[in-house]
């Protein structure tokens, strides 16, 4: 018999494909590649395989027969770890301070200043080996993202409060491989007691951006860490990247956010980074002539040429439409399409100064949605 918490994995990545919305986009899917060829499952088996060689076996059946390759590819990392194959028989988790778990951290208080400089140099050190930046920056955004500025209660609001460590989360559909980033910077919240996982989300996102030459993010800390899963909010609130209208789509799910047109437009622009993976996400295609060879471990489909450099390129190459081996999301191509987004956009494809300004305070703002500050907040 599995593990029941495994196997309640396994019907739920049944249950939830992910959306496919045009014929091209189901064509693609069925010529994907396994997960195993991804940089962060690399990343995160070279983590965990050495630790264990005999707790597997019930990930093992089920990444077999699982449709869904990255969640498998997740509980392989998990069973591997040295912490399940100590806890076997309670619920799934990795970490003693609460991550990946299905159960109440007891850890929540605010970050130490000095700890998280510490964490910072460690986050630089990881982009420098893993070229990881694209997926912790969208962990960090996938965290804050789930804001609700109409609920006032903390943390039933959403948002960088580190809901996303817990399983319940991750295995959102939308959180698709996303166990991957918090596999590569686990060993870094072990190191640091004193750094909770709110803020060690965002400042690996700022750092990733600033590391991949964007501009200095006007970051705080002190952010709380919410205690168990029972806190993490109901799925349904991040973007879909394909839906029936994707101007009002943004639209409502951002200004659920508190968030506005321009800073939708320019928030998009983190696409210059990174790659989409049907084997995740459902978009883009297995390889291109630019992700073949990695860096890192190859494959996805990216949205620029240089997708590890942040630069304005995100709105030149979503404008032309120019190369097939680029990727255009139709959320991407609305920013070109909506009169109010269009404007923006426009302006951050001829001067990258006011895209990287507006990315900047944007990010910033992002970053804090929902957060509940534990005083002092600390600049970094
Ligand atoms: C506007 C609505 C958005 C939609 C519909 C959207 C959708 C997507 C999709 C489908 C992927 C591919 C995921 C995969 O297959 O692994 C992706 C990747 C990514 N997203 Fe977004 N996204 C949106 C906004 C944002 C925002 C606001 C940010 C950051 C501020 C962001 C940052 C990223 C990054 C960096 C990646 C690349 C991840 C990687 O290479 O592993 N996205 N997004």
């Amino acid at each position: 018999m599995a593990d029941p918490v495994v196997a309640s994995h396994l019907s739920l990545v049944l249950k939830a494909p992910p959306t496919i919305s045009s014929p091209s986009q189901f064509l693609l899917q069925q010529h994907s590649k396994p997960m195993a060829s991804s940089l962060n499952s690399a990343a995160s088996l070279r983590l965990f395989v050495s630790s264990s060689s005999s707790s597997s076996s019930a990930a093992a059946r089920l990444s077999l027969r699982s449709t869904s390759l990255s969640f498998s590819s997740s509980l392989k990392s998990l069973a591997f770890s040295p912490l399940s194959r100590h806890k076997r028989g309670s619920a799934v988790s990795v970490s003693s301070t609460g991550g990946f778990s299905s159960v109440a951290s007891p850890k929540c208080a605010a970050s130490d200043p000095d700890q998280l400089k510490s964490a910072r140099e460690d986050i630089k050190e990881l982009l420098k080996s893993k070229f990881c930046h694209p997926i912790l920056v969208r962990l960090g955004w996938h965290d804050a993202g789930t804001y609700n500025k109409n609920i006032e209660e903390w943390p039933r609001r959403g948002g960088a409060n580190g809901s996303l460590r817990f399983e319940v989360e991750l295995k959102h559909a939308a959180n698709a491989g996303l166990v991957n980033a918090l596999n590569l910077i686990q060993h870094i919240k072990d190191k640091y007691s004193g750094v909770t996982y709110a803020d060690l989300f965002q400042l690996a996102s700022a750092t990733a951006i600033e590391e991949a030459g964007g501009p200095k993010i006007p970051m705080k800390y002190g952010r709380v860490d919410v205690s168990g899963p029972n806190e993490c909010p109901e799925e349904g609130r991040l973007p879909a990247a394909g839906p029936p209208s994707p101007a009002d789509h943004l639209r409502e799910v951002f200004y659920r956010m508190g968030l506005n047109d321009k800073e939708i437009v320019a928030l998009s622009g983190a696409h210059t980074l990174g790659r989409s993976r049907p084997d995740r996400s459902g978009w883009g295609k297995p390889e291109t002539k630019y992700t073949k060879d990695g860096p890192g471990a190859p494959g996805g489909q990216s949205w620029t040429v240089q997708w590890l450099k942040f630069d304005n390129s995100y709105f030149k190459d979503i404008k032309a439409k120019r190369d097939e081996d680029l990727l255009v999301l139709p959320t991407d191509a609305v920013l070109f399409e909506d009169p109010s987004f269009k404007v923006y956009a426009e302006k951050y494809a001829e001067d990258q100064e006011t895209f990287f300004k507006d990315y900047a305070e944007a990010h910033a703002k992002l970053s804090n949605l929902g957060a509940k500050f534990n005083p002092p907040e600390v600049g970094l």
